[in-house]
């Protein structure tokens, strides 16, 4: 046997206390199945339209590290990765609009077709202000991935190219998303039980 511990393999080496079991997972927004089923439909469809011009996919962390992590493997091309860090002024759940770069691109953008990759689009202010912020670099053309999109929220106008689910406007975690850091590594997308946004 390669592998020692047969009660790990069978729970899916998951401890007795599943993080899905804390008091402030609720439930399941988008299960783990249909998210891995929906990012292979987008990794086909953006390997079809960049044929011939392998994206650079740009993620904003820190809530699109996992999509970021399983979109770009089911792109077929070669695709570059780099990410920035942003962070809204204002209070943890809600957003102003007003976003400080706290991690730039390390990559020039000129000429390169640059695809946004997003975990979440509420009101679209941060995402509003990337665009403008990364279309001064002058790239071939920016396109945006965003996983999921919150009903109704938005406050501006904005094309997103690649939508994975449009989901209540509600607090969600999980699978990248946060509540004060936690809670990024569930596998699916929850509500967060304590909050509504
Ligand atoms: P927006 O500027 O209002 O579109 O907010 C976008 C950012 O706020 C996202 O990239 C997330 O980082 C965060 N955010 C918005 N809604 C949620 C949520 O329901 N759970 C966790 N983070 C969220
Ligand atoms: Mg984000």
């Amino acid at each position: 046997m390669a592998h020692g511990d047969e009660a790990a393999g069978a729970s899916g080496g998951l401890p007795p206390g599943r993080l899905e079991d804390a008091p402030d997972v609720g439930r399941v927004i988008v299960s783990e199945p249909d998210l891995q089923q929906r990012i292979v439909e987008l990794g086909d469809r953006i390997t079809a339209d960049y044929a011939g011009r392998p994206p650079l996919l740009v993620g904003v962390l820190k809530g699109a590290f996992m999509f970021m992590s399983d979109l770009s493997r089911a792109i077929a091309l070669p695709v570059e990765v780099d990410f920035m860090a942003v962070s809204s002024y204002g209070s943890a759940t809600r957003t102003s609009g007003v976003v400080r770069i706290v991690k730039d691109l390390d990559v020039d953008l000129l000429d390169r077709h640059v695809l946004v990759v997003e975990d979440i689009v509420d009101s679209g202010l941060t995402l509003n202000y990337l665009q403008r912020y990364l279309l001064a670099r002058r790239p071939a053309s920016l396109e945006v991935c965003a996983l999921l999109v919150k009903k109704g929220q938005q406050r501006t106008e904005i094309d997103l190219r690649y939508v994975g689910f449009h989901i209540p406007a509600e607090f969600v975690v999980g699978y990248g998303l946060d509540v004060d850091e936690r809670l990024r590594n569930l596998r699916a997308i929850h509500a967060h039980a304590s909050r509504s946004s």
